[in-house]
């Protein structure tokens, strides 16, 4: 078993759902979180409910479209905590409609914080990774990352590219630098991330799925997560596909 106790992870979209879920778990595991996003009063609030529980976090203001922010707070957290052992790229966003929609704003957000986002996230952490020789990258993928859903096109793609993207991590810095790379992807998870959507037809939908199964919950996803970083230092779960038992599809 790997010990998290102690160690110092960094927790992107932490100030809701799945991040914010992942922070609490991490620091229950005895981690020092750092918890980054845009909205800090949220992410203030996490921090009151983790030293609540005896654990420890370190608030961060980050948009992780904007490399100079990312920077800045992977700079804070390594000199408050002195490393960055786990990193969980979760940060991201679905705005769903039709292509010929043509919500073209809508289209470049995703791809800038799902994609562009993660990639800068990881150049700022990975360095000091590769320094200490030792590190776990978690990213966020979906369902989304292995089929193609119709209004999710663009969507479909940003998280297909995180999940080609965190294979091909996970190749070049295994042996060579001993960190180990994990793709999630989750099925219906219930938290905010259904609020940003602007097609009134998509929300619809959205709120009716809810009515007909059991989504996951944030914490779902964070059991499986602290879950792969207690593997054993020689095991990488490479992929963690988790789904509602009602999600048929
Ligand atoms: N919910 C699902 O069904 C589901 C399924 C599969 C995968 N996922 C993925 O899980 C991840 C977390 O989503 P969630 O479901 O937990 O939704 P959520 O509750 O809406 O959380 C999204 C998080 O991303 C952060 N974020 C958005 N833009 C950002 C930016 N520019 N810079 C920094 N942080 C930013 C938000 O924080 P701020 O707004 O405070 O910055 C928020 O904390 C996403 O990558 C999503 O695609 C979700």
């Amino acid at each position: 078993m790997t010990n998290i106790s102690g160690r110092v992870a960094l927790v992107t979209g932490a100030s809701s759902g799945i991040g914010a879920a992942t922070a609490l778990k991490l620091a229950e595991a005895g981690a020092k979180v750092g918890i980054a996003a845009r909205r800090t009063d949220k992410l203030e609030s996490l921090k009151s409910e983790i030293v609540a529980k005896g654990g420890e976090a370190l608030v961060i203001a980050m948009d992780v479209v904007d490399a100079a922010s990312v920077e800045a707070g992977v700079k804070k957290l390594a000199e408050a905590y002195g490393s960055i052992d786990v990193l969980v790229n979760n940060a991201g966003l679905m705005p769903l409609s039709d292509l010929d929609q043509f919500k073209t704003d809508e289209w470049h957000r995703m791809v800038d914080v799902n994609v562009k986002g993660l990639l800068n996230v990881t150049a700022a952490v990975l360095p000091r990774m590769i320094e200490q020789h030792s590190g776990h990258i978690f990213n966020m993928s979906s369902i989304a990352g292995r089929k193609v859903f119709k209004g999710l096109s663009v969507y479909c793609a940003t998280k297909h590219a995180v999940a080609a993207f965190s294979d091909g991590l996970r190749m070049e810095v295994g042996q060579k630098h001993n960190i180990r790379v994990t793709c999630i992807q989750p099925g219906a998870v219930a938290t905010e991330l259904y609020d940003h959507i602007t097609d009134a037809g998509y929300r619809k939908q959205m709120d009716e799925l809810a009515n007909q199964m059991t989504f996951l919950q944030g914490s779902d996803i964070a059991e499986t997560i602290v879950f792969a970083a207690r593997a054993p230092s020689h095991v990488d779960v490479a992929e963690l596909f988790v789904m509602p038992v009602e999600q048929g599809w």
